[in-house]
């Protein structure tokens, strides 16, 4: 029974060695692991073998099987792995070698993106306001919660101007504005450039787009946080889209939230582009503090509202599928005319 028992292991290795595909993986699982498979074969076989051999064979049987569970659990993540890799890269997004045909002009990917969200919001009754891209420390900083040598002032390198003024950083920067300008109730959102004094790679831009979006009223509370962010992000992706929270600290929020969406590409079962996850970060957000409500002037007896920082180069890279975000600044006009 060991000489059958080393037999199937061989031929086992063997097979494994020939797989190609994910499918033929799971042909060879119920060859040797299925009700009719080679391993229950052994386990028949083991009835007729005498008692005091019993536990001796019972555990080279077992050992076998687990060898064969780790060995296919090993090679399924490997294909799975080369699957997506091949996926990914036969994805067309865009070509940079492309002859432009057209002898009109185009829109930047991110002015799509962002009308479209605009579009969006607009038919949920959000006003769309502009904002300087000159503000100063008390609307980037002070009115959102974060005094002179706040901690939370490091996570954004900030150019300051010789005037003392400084180069917004974030679009949450006009949030005290509008809170004076309408009051409350309020929906607004408010597209902008921000800019921070990042090394510029892959990943990170000195000079990048946020939405920021508002909504003050009474009995506000997560849940409409939740709608309004599913609502928006299933309509720009042209399916219905699955979110979670997850905690977040920002000084200007309580409780503050990291939203997350099932990952577009692999529908949450893992990829290179969620890192294996099955989500992606793409929307920080939360319960405005009222202490920026009241910095706002709004009354904090009667009103509540939620505030979410969309970053719109994000969403865009997401949706066009662009993987280096320098693209988008590089005025490349090959790459960026081919997005509609
Ligand atoms: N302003 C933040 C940033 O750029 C993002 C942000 C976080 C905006 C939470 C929000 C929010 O409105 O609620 O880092």
């Amino acid at each position: 029974m060991i000489e059958k028992t080393s037999q199937l292991k061989k031929i086992f290795e063997e097979k494994l060695k020939n797989i190609k595909s994910v499918q033929d993986i799971e042909q060879l699982k119920v060859e040797f692991l299925g009700k009719k498979g080679s391993l229950q074969e052994l386990m028949q076989d083991l009835r007729a073998v005498p008692n005091e051999k019993k536990k001796e064979f019972g555990q080279a049987i077992n050992n076998f099987k687990q060898a064969i569970e780790k060995s296919i659990e090993e090679k399924q993540k490997e294909l799975k792995k080369l699957e997506w890799k091949i996926k990914i890269e036969s994805t067309p997004s865009y070509d940079e070698s492309l002859l432009i045909q057209k002898d009109f002009g185009s829109l930047h990917p991110i002015t799509i993106i962002q009308r479209e969200v605009e579009s969006i919001f607009e038919s949920m009754g959000f006003t769309i306001e502009n904002y300087s891209e000159i503000v100063d420390d008390y609307h980037c900083f002070e009115a959102l919660n974060i005094p002179p040598y706040h901690p939370a002032r490091d996570m954004q390198d900030t150019y300051y101007l010789s005037t003392g003024q400084l180069l917004k950083t974030h679009t949450s920067a006009a949030q005290n504005y509008i809170m004076r300008k309408y009051g409350a109730p309020l929906r607004a959102i408010f597209p902008g450039r921000c800019f921070r004094n990042e090394s510029i790679d892959a990943c990170h831009e000195n000079t990048f787009f946020q939405m920021e979006g508002i909504m003050i009223d009474e009995n506000i509370s997560i849940s409409n946080l939740i709608y309004f962010m599913k609502t928006m992000l299933s309509e720009v992706f042209g399916r219905p889209v699955e979110v979670r929270l997850r905690p977040g600290f920002f000084p200007f929020v309580e409780p503050g939230f990291e939203l997350d969406i099932k990952c577009l590409i692999c529908g949450g079962e893992g990829c290179p582009s969620c890192k294996d996850s099955g989500w992606l970060e793409l929307c920080p957000c939360g319960m405005i503090h009222p202490k920026v409500l009241e910095m706002g002037g709004i009354d904090t007896e009667k009103y509540t509202g939620f505030a979410f920082g969309l970053g719109l180069t994000r969403l865009a890279m997401m949706k066009y599928g662009i993987k280096d975000i320098r693209t988008l600044n590089s005025g490349n006009l090959k790459a960026l005319s081919q997005f509609v």
